[in-house]
């Protein structure tokens, strides 16, 4: 129980309210020349692996999301925005390390689509407990890809933004699921 309170706290640190940061063109730099190959190949591995989920994740409220005029609905697309900011986040670190996306991701969004429209035909509750579900396996990734990982300061701060996204995403799901 006390592990379940602790993974829904909220980093004060980052302003969550914001889900499409400011992106100047200067901020996009060439990034890992001076680095060792083992740090490379860590920070790869990160990076596709938080690029695919996030590409699910978006798909999962994409299809989650409804004609009905509801807060739920207007909850649902803000996230949607919120988790395209992700995926963007990593496709553009992806290529500015020299790397190439996963090819197969496609698979992902397969997924996040079956998810996403499997609990919109089951209803709102279903679609409120998959978003936690999804949520609170994405905050447990991003932590273990923070301590395990030597990530560049520009990196880590987004990733550190993206993962107080995803336990705002926990909050929001509860509350809602409680009012339900
Ligand atoms: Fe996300
Ligand atoms: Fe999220």
């Amino acid at each position: 129980m006390k592990k379940v309170i602790q993974q829904t706290q909220e980093k004060s640190d980052y302003d969550i309210s914001i889900i499409r940061p400011q992106m100047r063109n200067e901020d996009v730099k060439l990034r890992g020349r001076q680095m060792s190959p083992s740090r490379l190949k860590a920070i790869r591995k990160g990076l596709l692996t938080l690029h695919t989920l996030e590409l699910m994740a978006a798909n999962i409220y994409k299809f989650q999301i409804t004609k009905a005029p509801s807060e739920l609905n207007r909850q649902l697309i803000a996230a949607m925005c919120n988790e395209m900011t992700h995926y963007q986040d990593f496709q553009v670190k992806l290529l500015e390390y020299g790397f190439k996306p996963n090819i197969l991701r496609w698979a992902f969004w397969l997924v996040g689509f079956i998810f996403g429209f499997g609990s919109r035909l089951l209803g709102t509750k279903a679609t409120l407990k998959t978003g936690i579900w999804v949520e609170t396996k994405a905050v447990h990734h991003y932590g273990e890809l923070l301590s395990s990982t030597d990530w560049d300061e520009n990196s880590r701060k987004i990733i550190e933004k993206d993962q107080a996204d995803e336990y705002g995403h926990i909050n929001r799901w509860k509350s809602l699921l409680k009012s339900t």
